[in-house]
C-alpha cells in the first residue's frame, strides 16, 4: 500500500509531487510526507492525516523552492499512523531521505545490529531501519548511494519500492522495486518516479515499469540507468507508451470518484467488449485466449483465486463457467489458497482476478500455482501491473483508472471478461447451442443499455437510503448468480459506511441468519426474474413473517414481489446468467448514499486502501 511519488528535472518539484500524492491517496491516507531538495538544503514537513493537512502545514512553515523532492502517502504498517512515523526518513547523519513501499521483515534483527554499532532511531518504522542500513553500507565500504542501496537490499527480507537520494548527489534519485510497484516517468531532462502512473501522466507518456529485484539510478542529465539488485548486471530498458488520459483520473462534475465510477459502468462495459464482442457477427474474440484455449477445453478444472471484489466477480465466474462451458470451478480467497498446500496439477487453470494487478495475496497464489506447472491466466485492468505481467497470458477489463477505494467498476467488468471467456470455451466446447451462443451474444450487447436503465433508479435509491442510514445492521440475500452480488452488495455497505452487513445465499438465512430478524432489520433481497424466482418469494415470505423490513431489487413489472416488499428497486429483465451486472447497480448505489448521508469519506474508508500489497 502506500503511495510514494518522486521528481527530479529543472521545474520546481514540489507542486509536482504534492499535486501526485493526491492522486496516490486512493493507496494510503493515514499520513502523509514530502521532502524538497533545492540542492543546498533539504525541507522536510510530515504530518499524521491525508495530503490536505500536509499541504496545510507546508503553507504554514515549509519552504518550498527545489527542483527535486519525494513524496509519500502512507498507510500504516510498522508503526501507528503520526507525525514521526510518516515518510520520508532520514538516515542518522541526516543526508539521506527514503520513501518506502512496503515492509521489512528482518527489519528487527538489522535494527539491532544498527543499535550496537551507534544508529539510533526517532520512529517504530522498517523504513528508517532501511534508511540507516544503507547509510552504513556508504560508511563501511565507501561506495556512492546507488551501489549502499543495492548491497543493503541484498540484505533485506520483503518487500519494498523505495526513492532515496542523498544530499551529496543533488543530481540523483536511486530507486528500487520488489512486490510493490514503481514506474519512472520519462520527460525531457526530467524524470519522476511513482507508485503509478497518475502523478506524471500531463507530464509524459512514456514510462518504464521497474520488475522485481531492479533497481535504476536516475541522474537529472544523464537520464535512467537500471539494474539487477542480486547480480549487478544491467537491464535494457522497456519504454512502454501510456493510454491513460488527464480526464480518466479527475472526478468529472461527481462529488466522489466512487459516483464517477458507478456511472462509467456502461461505457466501461463498452470499452470491455471492444473488439471482443461481435454480436452482429456471432461472434467472440479475447486476444490473450485465443492461443491458450485448448488449455481451457482440457483442463481439469479451472481455480479462481482473488480478494475481496475480485473474489466475489470469482464466484458468479463459478456459476457462468459450470452452467456454459460444463468446467468444473472451484474458487478460493487467494490468501487461503496460498497457505495451504493446495493440489493443483498442470491439468489445472488458474484465473487470477484482480483489478489492482498488485494485490499481494493474488500474486504469491499465482506464484503457487505457477511453481506446481499450472496454467495461470489474468483477469486485471491494471495495465503493466505486476499481476499482468506474472501471468501465463489474460485479459485486461479495460475499465479505465477506478480510484474510489471501493470497486464497482471493476467488478462488473470483471464478470464481462469472465462471461465472454465462458461463452467463448462454450461455443468450442459445443456446451451451448448456435442458437443459444447468438442469444447470449445479443443479450450481453444489451448490458451497457440495461446498467444505464439501471442507474435511472438513483434517485428513489437516495430515498430509500435516507430512511436506512441509521440502521445498525443489513442483511442481504440472493440466490444462484445473485448470490455473490449479496455478498458484494453487503461488502460495499460495510466498507463506505461502517454499518455492519452480511450476505447470505438467501435459503441459507433459516440456518442462522433469520434469528436476527425483527422489526429493526431491512433485509435487501434481489428477486428478479429467475429459476429460483418462486423460492426467493418464499423466503421473502419468512422474512416478513418475522417482521423484517425488504428492500427487493425485481425485475421491471414484477408484481408479486411488490405487493409483498416494503420498497422495490426496478432493474431491466434480463437473463438470469447476465443478471449481476445490472443487479449490482442498486447495491452500488445504496452503499453510496447511505455513506454520503452519513457524512463518511466515501472515496477513503477508514483503514482500508486500493492496492493491498501486504500480506
Ligand atoms: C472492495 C475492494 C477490495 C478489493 C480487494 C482486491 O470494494 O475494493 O475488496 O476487491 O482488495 O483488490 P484487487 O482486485 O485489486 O486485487
Amino acid at each position: 500500500m502506500c503511495g510514494i511519488v518522486g521528481y527530479i528535472g529543472h521545474r520546481e518539484a514540489y507542486p509536482i509531487v504534492l499535486k501526485g500524492l493526491k492522486r496516490l491517496e486512493y493507496r494510503g491516507y493515514d499520513s502523509a510526507g514530502i521532502a524538497i531538495y533545492d540542492g543546498k538544503e533539504i525541507q522536510l514537513c510530515k504530518t499524521k492525516g491525508k495530503v490536505v493537512d500536509l499541504e496545510q502545514k507546508i503553507k504554514e512553515e515549509t519552504p518550498t523552492s527545489g527542483t527535486l523532492a519525494i513524496g509519500h502517502t502512507r498507510w500504516a504498517t510498522h508503526g501507528i499512523p503520526n507525525d514521526i512515523n510518516s515518510h520520508p526518513h532520514y538516515s542518522n547523519s541526516g543526508n539521506l531521505v527514503i520513501i518506502h513501499n512496503g515492509i521489512i521483515e528482518n527489519y528487527d534483527s538489522i535494527k539491532k545490529e544498527l543499535i550496537k554499532r551507534g544508529y539510533h532511531f526517532h520512529s517504530d518504522t522498517d523504513t528508517e531501519v532501511l534508511v540507516n542500513l544503507i547509510e552504513d553500507v556508504i560508511k563501511k565500504e565507501k561506495v556512492k548511494l546507488g551501489k549502499a542501496v543495492q548491497i543493503a537490499l541484498n540484505q533485506v527480507v520483503g518487500a519494498y519500492a523505495i526513492v532515496v537520494f542523498d544530499k551529496a548527489k543533488p543530481n540523483e534519485l536511486v530507486v528500487a522495486k520488489l512486490g510493490s510497484p514503481l514506474a519512472i516517468g520519462l520527460g525531457e531532462n526530467e524524470f519522476f518516479v511513482a507508485s503509478d502512473a497518475s502523478p506524471f501522466i500531463e507530464y509524459t507518456n512514456n514510462a518504464i515499469y521497474l520488475e522485481d529485484e531492479e533497481m535504476a539510478v536516475i541522474r537529472r542529465h544523464k537520464g535512467v540507468k537500471i539494474r539487477k539488485i542480486k547480480d549487478d548486471s544491467l537491464v535494457e530498458p522497456y519504454i512502454q507508451e501510456l493510454q491513460l488520459n488527464l480526464e480518466q483520473i479527475e472526478k468529472g462534475g461527481f462529488d466522489h470518484f466512487m459516483m464517477k465510477e458507478i456511472y462509467e459502468q456502461p461505457s466501461a462495459i463498452k470499452d470491455t467488449f471492444r473488439g471482443r464482442l461481435l454480436a452482429d457477427q456471432g461472434i467472440i474474440k479475447v486476444g490473450g485466449l485465443e492461443d491458450h484455449i485448448q488449455k481451457f477445453v482440457n483442463a481439469n478444472r479451472i481455480v479462481i483465486v482473488g480478494c475481496g471484489t475480485s473474489w466475489h466477480a470469482g464466484l458468479v465466474a463459478e456459476y457462468i463457467f459450470e452452467d456454459l462451458a460444463r468446467i468444473p470451478v472451484e474458487v478460493e480467497y487467494a490468501s487461503e489458497f496460498r497457505y495451504r498446500n493446495p493440489i493443483i496439477t498442470e491439468k489445472d487453470v488458474v484465473i487470477a482476478i484482480s483489478q489492482s494487478g498488485e494485490t499481494a495475496d493474488t500474486l504469491a497464489a499465482i506464484k503457487l500455482a505457477k511453481s506446481k506447472g499450472a496454467f495461470v491466466y489474468g483477469v486485471c485492468n491494471v495495465v503493466g501491473s505486476t499481476i499482468s505481467r506474472e501471468t501465463h497470458s489474460g485479459t485486461y477489463t479495460h475499465a479505465g483508472p477506478e480510484i474510489g477505494v471501493a470497486s464497482t467498476k471493476a467488478f462488473t467488468t470483471q464478470i464481462t471478461v469472465l462471461t465472454l471467456i465462458a461463452l467463448k470455451l462454450a461455443s468450442v466446447k459445443g456446451t451451448i447451442s448456435f442458437r443459444d451462443y447468438n442469444i447470449y451474444l445479443r443479450e450481453l450487447d444489451l448490458i451497457p443499455k440495461r446498467v444505464e436503465i439501471a442507474l435511472k433508479s438513483n434517485d428513489h435509491i437516495k430515498s430509500i437510503a435516507k430512511i436506512f442510514k441509521d440502521a445498525k445492521n443489513f442483511l442481504y440475500l440472493g440466490r444462484g448468480y445473485n448470490f455473490p452480488v449479496a455478498l458484494e452488495g453487503a461488502l460495499k455497505l460495510k466498507e463506505i459506511s461502517y454499518i455492519h452487513a452480511e450476505g447470505y445465499p438467501a435459503a441459507e438465512m433459516k440456518h442462522g441468519p433469520i434469528a436476527l430478524i425483527d422489526e429493526e432489520m431491512p433485509v435487501v433481497v434481489i428477486a428478479v426474474n429467475s429459476n429460483h424466482y418462486d423460492k426467493v418469494v418464499s423466503n421473502i415470505q419468512e422474512i416478513k413473517s418475522r417482521k423484517g423490513i425488504i428492500i427487493a431489487v425485481v425485475t421491471k413489472g414484477d408484481t408479486t414481489v411488490r405487493n409483498m416488499a416494503d420498497y422495490v428497486i426496478e432493474v431491466p429483465e434480463t437473463p438470469e446468467s447476465l443478471t449481476p451486472l445490472v443487479t449490482t447497480i442498486p447495491l452500488q448505489l445504496l452503499s453510496y448514499h447511505i455513506a454520503v448521508l452519513l457524512d463518511r469519506n466515501v472515496d477513503q474508508p477508514r483503514n482500508l486502501a486500493k492496492s493491498v500489497t501486504v500480506e
